[in-house]
C-alpha cells in the first residue's frame, strides 16, 4: 500500500551540506517527493512533533537543537516508504548506525546531550499523519 512519511533533515545535516545527498538517497530508493520545505523550526512546533519526549532529560537539549537553524522537511511516497526511509537513515545512535545508512555514513557522536543524527523519519503510519499535519498543514 503506498504510504506517505515525513522525513527532516536536520539543522546538523542542512549545516553539513547533506539535503542534497538526502534527497538523492530517497529518490534512488525509487520514493517520490511530494513536498519539500525549508524552515527554522520554532519550539511550539517541536513540542508538538516531540509530544512522548517531553519531559526526558534529552527533551531540552533536542528542541534547542532542533531550532538551532534550518531545517528540511520532505514528504515521501512509495509503498512501504515508512519502513524503507528508516532503513535508510540507519538506527537513531548515528555511532552504531550501519555503514552504507545514512547516519551510518555521516552521522557520529559529537558528545553533546542530544544526538545529532541528520535525519528524522516516522515511525509509524499515525506518526506520518500526525507528523505531515504539523509540517504542512495545507497538504492534502
Ligand atoms: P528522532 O528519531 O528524530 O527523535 C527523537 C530524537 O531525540 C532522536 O532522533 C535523537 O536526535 C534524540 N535522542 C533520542 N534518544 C536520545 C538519547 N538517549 N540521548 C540524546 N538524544 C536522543
Amino acid at each position: 500500500m503506498t504510504e506517505r512519511s515525513l522525513v527532516l533533515i536536520k539543522p546538523d545535516g542542512f549545516a553539513r551540506g547533506l539535503t542534497g545527498e538526502v534527497l538523492a538517497r530517497i529518490e534512488r530508493k525509487g520514493y517520490r517527493l511530494a513536498a519539500v520545505q525549508i524552515l527554522t523550526p520554532t519550539r511550539e512546533a517541536l513540542a508538538e512533533h516531540y509530544a512522548e519526549h517531553v519531559g526526558k532529560p534529552f527533551y531540552e537539549p533536542l528542541v534547542d537543537f532542533m531550532s538551532s537553524g534550518p531545517v528540511t522537511a520532505v514528504v515521501i511516497e512509495g509503498e512501504r516508504c515508512i519502513e524503507g526511509f528508516r532503513s535508510l537513515a540507519g538506527t537513531t545512535d548515528p555511532t552504531k548506525a550501519a555503514p552504507g545508512s545514512i547516519r551510518g555514513d555521516f552521522g557520529r557522536d559529537w558528545g553533546k546531550a542530544v544526538q545529532e543524527n541528520i535525519v528524522h523519519g516516522s515511525d509509524s503510519p499515525e506518526s506520518a499523519a500526525r507528523e505531515i499535519a504539523i509540517w504542512f498543514p495545507g497538504l492534502a
